[in-house]
């Protein structure tokens, strides 16, 4: 499974990088919004130091309008994929870009229908956000399993990109289902690698250690 970062800190995104497991980043209006930075210039930023895609995500109400503004995010970076929300519009924009062989990422997907939808117009990915239904009593890690049943159905090549991910145990869930990215805010990414009997175990071996003599 891909590892994303959902983000658009840099100093993240060059921290995962240097771990050697960055696959690629989401960004949202919000998480843009909280960097306090002009969008182009940080946008290019991100686009250098992620060698995977980058999602950047259109505003516009219209298909028309969202197809004007992804002909801009895409002078960005090679890497650059365009997020456009689950709507009518967003749909008629994803078939014009798609036909234009521009990756399109369907976001604010929260249902297997939807996504049914989205592969349709010929969306590269798909993005179910699990959290938010988490938070509304439903268990959104189903909709990733039917999502998963009817691609594998049909033979649809569109990727799932779980997201809204909350907690490690999500990440585990989405790769025991086989989605093809999770993508994750960086404190449950980092939270992924840290085990209590890893830092007990080295500290042991580091105590030993002093006692070797050389
Ligand atoms: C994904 O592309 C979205 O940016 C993100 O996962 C939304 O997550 P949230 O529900 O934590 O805002």
């Amino acid at each position: 499974m891909k590892i994303f970062l959902d983000t658009a800190n840099v100093a993240e995104l060059r921290e995962a990088k240097s771990r050697g497991s960055l696959d690629g980043v989401t960004t949202n209006p919000s998480l843009i919004a909280k960097e306090k930075r002009p969008f182009r210039e940080l946008a290019e930023e991100i686009c250098q130091i992620v060698d995977g895609p980058v999602n950047l995500e259109v505003n516009a109400p219209t298909a028309e309008g969202m197809v004007e503004e992804a002909g801009g995010l895409i002078t960005i970076g090679k890497n650059v994929v365009i997020k456009v929300p689950l709507t009518a519009e967003g749909l008629k924009a994803v078939k014009i870009l798609s036909g234009q062989n521009i990756r399109v990422n369907v976001t604010l997907c929260f249902n297997a229908t939807q996504a049914l939808f989205a592969a349709k117009a010929g969306a590269s990915f798909i993005s179910p956000f699990i959290g938010r239904l988490d938070d509304r009593g439903q268990e959104g890690m189903e909709v990733i399993e039917e999502i998963a049943t009817i691609y594998d159905n049909y033979d649809i090549d569109t990727e799932i990109l779980v997201a809204s991910i909350r907690s490690p145990m999500h990440v585990k869930d989405a790769a025991l289902i086989g989605a093809h990215i999770a993508t994750m805010p960086f404190n449950v990414y980092d939270r992924l690698l840290h085990h209590p009997l890893t830092d007990l175990g080295l500290e042991a071996f580091n105590q030993a250690w002093k006692t070797v003599s050389e």
